[in-house]
């Protein structure tokens, strides 16, 4: 499949969200938290794209950048709306919500996002109507509707929240979701935490729901292992930028930058004749406050070369025997130089 085939549904380009630090009486900007630092992507219509990265590289900040629910610093991220696409930083606030309809997200534990005074009825019927389901019993049958649709009885919406085990509320959480009828999903971490067996179960539920509603899914997580399974592609964060990116299967298959390569490594396998060698990451995630020059990577990389420790790699895209595959790295640079690989111009230009 090449990627011209694919409809674009979301264009990131250049997307910065910055958290300003504080100190002092005066509360005086002494410096930035660079949660997301010069992230382009694309998300294609009926995709998975799995966004994966350790904790704190800004996985759960471009997320909520995307909905506009911190405020973004540059950049611009437009949605295909049936008039066009236009940039969701700069609609104004009705058509904000409104765009807010086809796009959602659910969060690692909805049990904080649901009101443990209300039955679940009476939390799903909010957004139904905020979005104009006046009928009380066309609400009543769409939300039966929606709990069938995630695996439960209808009638579980005369319960509360703390009467429903970690995945059941997860799959309340996705009825929720599903409540407005969106087209882009963010799942930020949205299996989590839950068991490995209830795990499968949702995830299986969200591949279904994808079809049968098509859906398109951001799915965030720390755990590559889940995204092997659901994601068409996936993109690999690192410090708040995108250090690789391609279909899962080249990502298995091809993985080119150093920073998957120790992830990678790092996935328990059951076949030990299948077991990798594991590559171990040096030292602790750097403070998105104070990254690093050149390559942010470059203190724990294991090929760190000279120029990596002042020049900032660029996200480039090669194409692989057909497959688009991004990676900002130097040394990967020269190797696909050498082999005459192809190279395009890189997404943010
Ligand atoms: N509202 C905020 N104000 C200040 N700093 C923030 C804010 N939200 C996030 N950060 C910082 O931005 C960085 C990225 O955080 P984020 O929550 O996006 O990471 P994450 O990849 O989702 O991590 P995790 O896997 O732990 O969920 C972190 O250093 C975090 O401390
Ligand atoms: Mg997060």
């Amino acid at each position: 499949m090449a990627n011209n085939e694919k409809e674009i549904l979301l264009k990131v380009r250049g997307a910065k969200t910055y958290f300003a630090i504080k100190k002092g009486l005066m509360k005086r900007t002494v410096g930035y938290v660079k949660a997301v630092d010069d992230i382009s992507l694309d998300v294609y219509r009926g995709e998975t794209l799995g966004l994966v990265g350790e904790s704190g590289c800004g996985k759960t900040t471009l997320g909520k950048s995307i909905l506009q629910l911190v405020p973004v610093t540059e950049g611009s991220m437009e949605y295909k709306f049936e008039d066009g696409f236009k940039d969701l930083r700069k609609l104004p606030r009705k058509e904000l919500d409104n765009a807010r309809q086809k796009i959602q997200i659910v969060f690692q534990d909805p049990y904080s996002s649901l009101n443990p005074a209300f039955t679940i009825f009476g939390s799903l019927e909010d957004p139904l109507i905020k979005f104009g389901m006046k009928d009380k019993q066309e609400r009543i049958k769409k939300i039966g509707d929606l709990l069938e649709s995630v695996n439960l009885p209808r009638d579980y919406m005369t319960r509360y929240p703390n009467e429903f085990s970690g995945g059941q509320r997860q799959r309340i959480g996705i009825a929720r979701a599903l409540s407005v009828g969106p087209e882009l999903i963010i799942c930020d971490e949205a299996v989590s935490a839950l068991d490995v067996s209830i795990q499968a179960q949702v995830l299986r539920l969200l591949n279904q729901l994808k079809e049968e509603y098509k859906l398109t899914y951001i799915f965030i997580t720390h755990d590559l292992s889940v995204v092997e399974y659901l994601a068409d592609r996936i993109a690999v964060m690192y410090l708040g930028r995108i250090v690789e990116l391609t279909t899962s299967e080249e990502l298995f298959a091809n993985t080119l930058h150093p920073y998957t390569k120790a992830l990678l490594s790092a996935i328990p396998v059951a076949d030990v004749a299948q077991k990798k060698h594991r590559i171990p990451l040096q030292g602790d995630v750097p403070s998105p406050a104070n990254p690093p020059s050149g390559c942010t990577f470059h203190p724990r990389c294991p090929e760190c070369q000279e120029r990596c420790k002042n020049e900032r790699p660029v996200l480039e895209e090669y194409v692989i025997d057909g497959v688009s595959h991004f990676v900002s790295c130097h040394k990967v640079k020269e190797m696909m130089e050498a082999k005459g690989a192809v190279k395009k111009e890189s997404v943010s230009e």
